[in-house]
């Protein structure tokens, strides 16, 4: 077999067979395929496109190119959720206690943020003592006991993916469809689930900034699932505003514990509600999504969601005493408003630069190894069509030095105040099929 002439096949569009995708993957990732080559082919895949059968194929490859996570030792259907990339999305910290305490397992691999978007990993890591590196046994122990852990990525999964999605980053061929729902549907694949609940952001803060490319994208993973027997559905959710009130670690950290006391912003809630029935039914811990949402409801209510949680922390080493008193967490020395320049209603985020403005404060990471400050971010006082005064409070800047004047500019440039604004739904669309 030779590369050229699989580059040749996919710049006529045709389809490429199971062994041309294993060849190509396997010899990219150990080197005998050159970079040059498989650019070239990532461009013809950016205008030829793949059929469902090839995105399966490539998924597959990228999965066997390394390490799998074998959570076979865990009892009951593993379901996993995964977030395409938010601004302020706690949504993990919760829906993963709550599915939990209704004895889902929860065997969570998480990753940390990068530029805009945060990571579930930082957020935990605000919690005084919390461990995130934990062996396999002991991660699957904890899960098979307490149904609930969460880890930080172990082992060398879907190295074929690191090197490939490098390679787009230099060559624009990162926007690709088939390139994208095969990278993130292997890495869940690797990490050792049964069962994947999608929330396929949409909007300016999201990856995804139609709702045409995030609908496309959700059904292409959602077949890739089909086409390798794991049952997956897609949640498409909106991203034009920061989800909830909170953005930075300690705050959104203190957000999941408010919504797991009932006391919550709404959004973030009916979000993992929406998420946490769809896990619980694909689990088979209910028969519908109405019955599993009412008993995730019940566990809100009845505590148990919260005992869940706090019971997590302690397991992984951490203070669990935090529900009660959140100045255990690292905190901001400087609280500092952001007033409203004008009267009006709030029209619109660019979503985006707010990730940006609290990365700035030192709440994300603008490259790989920059260090972050776990107290700092945003608190999102007004939200799309809330009405405002003039003078009035829009955001609350939780910083560690005093001159935010650039945090300032650029949160003032990107949240709009208009007459009318148009209010998107927080759901857009549930994707099965
Ligand atoms: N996220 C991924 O994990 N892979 C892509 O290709 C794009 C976004
Ligand atoms: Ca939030």
């Amino acid at each position: 077999m030779r590369m050229v002439d699989l580059i040749e096949k996919k710049q006529h569009g045709l389809a490429l067979t199971k062994d041309e995708i294993y060849y190509m993957v396997n010899g990219f990732t150990d080197g005998t395929v050159p970079d040059y080559q498989m650019s070239a082919m990532a461009m013809a895949i950016y205008f030829k496109d793949m059929s469902d059968v090839e995105r399966s194929y490539l998924t597959m490859a990228m999965v066997e190119s390394g390490d799998q996570i074998d959570l076979s030792a865990i009892n009951g259907v593993k379901v996993d959720k995964h977030s395409t990339g938010g601004v302020g999305d706690t949504t993990t910290l919760v829906l993963a206690s709550m599915v939990a305490s209704l004895g889902v397992p929860v065997a969570k691999m998480s990753g940390r943020g990068l530029g805009h978007t945060g990571g579930t990993l930082d957020k935990l890591e605000a919690i005084p003592g919390f461990k995130i590196e934990i062996g396999m046994d002991d991660f699957i122990k904890l899960v098979n006991e307490n149904q609930i852990a969460v880890v930080g990525q172990t082992g060398n999964l879907t190295p074929a993916d690191k090197k490939i999605y490098a390679l787009r980053d230099v060559t624009s061929t990162v926007q690709s469809l088939p390139l994208i729902a095969s990278s993130i549907m292997s890495k869940k694949i690797a990490s050792g689930a049964d069962a994947i609940v999608l929330d396929v952001k949409v909007g300016d803060g999201a990856f995804m900034k139609t709702p045409e490319a995030a609908e496309e994208l959700a059904h292409a993973m959602v077949r890739i699932g089909k086409q390798v027997d794991r049952q997956v559905m897609a949640v498409i959710s909106d991203m034009n505003q920061p989800l909830g009130v909170a953005v930075g670690n300690t705050l959104e950290v203190i957000e999941a514990i408010e919504t797991l006391k009932g006391e919550g912003p709404e959004d973030l809630m009916e979000l993992c509600l929406t998420l946490g029935s769809q896990m619980v039914v694909l689990a088979g811990k209910a028969q519908t999504i109405e019955e599993a949402r009412q008993m995730l409801q019940e566990n809100i209510d009845n505590g148990k969601a919260l005992a869940k949680f706090q019971q997590f922390v302690q397991n992984q080493g951490g203070n669990p005493e935090v529900v009660n008193d959140y100045s255990l967490m690292p905190q901001a020395s400087i609280q500092q408003m952001v007033n409203a320049p004008k009267s009006g209603v709030v029209t619109g985020f660019d979503c985006e630069n707010i990730g940006i403005a609290a990365m700035w404060l030192g709440a994300g990471r603008a490259t790989k190894d920059s260090e972050i400050d776990l107290g700092v971010g945003l608190k999102i006082l007004k939200k799309i069509g809330d009405t405002v005064e003039a003078g009035e409070p829009l955001v609350e800047v939780y910083s560690s030095k005093e001159d935010i004047n650039n945090v300032e500019k650029l949160l003032l440039e990107s949240i709009h105040i208009g007459e009318e604004a148009v209010i998107n739904p927080l759901i857009h669309k549930i994707i099965t099929e």
